[in-house]
């Protein structure tokens, strides 16, 4: 039998069933009015291939950081707008989050082409945005509420080619596709191309394609004969992942890099065991090591069994920046004292002027200049980059992201 009395028994198993039961009930007061953060991504179309991954990474930053006490232990809620996969649809998303739900701020859209319609309606109505997924060029210079994650392809789309490079060194002949119908696939294949010449590397062909498209033989049958060594594809997952499919069904062996559209498991379906080896630069990996990416790997791994996307990471941190700049300026001016309008500026400030330990590394934002020289949104500040290469079983069943780099 223990010498330590009952009594001191009974406080000691106390102390510990709080510990385990009261943590999160303890540190958020539920009953307060949570502030209500608007996500406005692609749920339906192709481009919800993006867009379902980004929900998932939002709903459990909305769970985490509640579950870490909120704002200063005012709850958060996120209010959701399907955008679809068009410009109207995002513009509309945008009305109702600022309009009809009132948000803080919104994280989305999905598309860059979305943002060039959406966003300016945001920054008119003084409303901060985040994107979690724009990568062309120009989207913080959009206006000064608007800031993004998701690192620009200028940053990403060189270094899967540098990685072909080290698999093939005798790389020479190289096809670009792109479609010509997306202004992110439109600044990509700007940086990719640009790449190649800077990389000394002899561009075959330049073909081009709709995100519509399903069909692509008339593209690979002008690029097959030239016999390139390398694909560089700039064009969203749907489109993207047949073309694949259909250069490997008309007998293509060389190497393929995909752009950022490529960065989705969602993928997988479309090209099948055909995707097995596609190049992909990426933003985010889930085996970097820190104690916030462990904590969103597990929480991730928990409710989708495998590892996380880029997307589902970025959606994630966006919802993190607008967590922990409202906490800071809460701290600083109480959210409770000031109208809507006041807070939304603050919190636009108070975004650009932070810095974030986030599943992508340490984050910070850089302010950006309209052509005219006017003040813009904030630019993202990034350390790491990845890339990964695609493999799938024998049967096309399943599929994974390996970083090689
Ligand atoms: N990176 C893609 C875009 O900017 C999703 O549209």
């Amino acid at each position: 039998m223990s010498k330590v009395p009952f009594s001191k028994r009974l406080v000691a198993f106390a102390l510990v069933a709080l510990m385990v039961v009261l943590p999160s009930a303890l540190l958020v007061r539920a009953e307060e009015e949570p502030i209500v953060i608007g996500v406005a991504v692609a749920q339906t179309t192709n481009v919800a291939l993006f867009g379902q991954e980004q929900v998932i990474g939002a709903q459990i930053a909305e769970a985490f950081f509640n579950e870490r006490g909120g704002v200063n232990g005012r709850p958060i809620r996120i209010a959701y707008a399907d955008t679809g996969g068009d410009e109207a649809g995002a513009i509309n998303a945008f009305q109702t989050l600022i309009n009809r739900e009132n948000v803080v701020g919104i994280l989305g859209p999905t598309l860059s082409q979305q943002a060039f319609a959406a966003d300016p309606i945001a920054d008119q109505a003084g409303v901060p945005v985040i994107a979690p997924s724009n990568t062309a060029r120009g989207i913080p210079q959009i206006g000064r509420f608007i800031f993004r994650v998701s690192a620009p392809v200028t940053f990403i789309a060189p270094n899967a080619v540098k990685q072909a490079i080290k698999i093939n060194p005798d790389l020479k002949r190289v096809a670009v596709f792109y479609a010509q119908n997306d202004a992110f696939s439109v600044s990509e294949t700007g940086v990719f191309q640009q790449t190649v010449k800077d990389l000394e590397l002899e561009l075959l062909d330049v073909q081009t394609f709709q995100t519509t498209d399903t069909d692509f033989t008339t593209q690979i049958t002008n690029v097959l004969p030239l016999e390139p060594e390398l694909i560089i594809i700039s064009g969203l997952a749907a489109d993207g992942g047949n073309l694949v499919r259909q250069l490997r069904e008309f007998g293509y062996k060389g190497l393929i890099v995909g752009g950022n559209g490529f960065n989705t498991t969602n993928l997988f379906p479309v090209c099948q065991a055909l995707c097995d080896g596609i190049l992909v630069a990426q933003a985010y990996s889930y085996q970097y090591d820190s104690e916030i990416n462990q904590a969103f790997r597990e929480a991730y791994k928990a409710q989708q069994g495998k590892e996380p996307p880029q997307f589902s990471a970025q959606a994630f941190t966006g919802i993190q920046v607008f967590v922990e700049a409202l906490s800071r300026l809460d701290e600083r001016k109480p959210l409770k004292d000031m109208d809507l309008a006041t807070l939304r500026a603050e919190l636009r400030d108070e975004i650009m002027n932070g810095k974030y330990d986030t599943p992508l590394g340490p984050i910070s934002f850089e302010e950006t200049k309209k052509d005219d020289g006017t003040p813009a949104g904030g630019e993202i500040v990034q350390e790491r980059f990845y890339v990964a290469r695609i493999e799938m079983s024998e049967d096309g069943k399943e599929g994974r992201f390996t970083f090689v780099d």
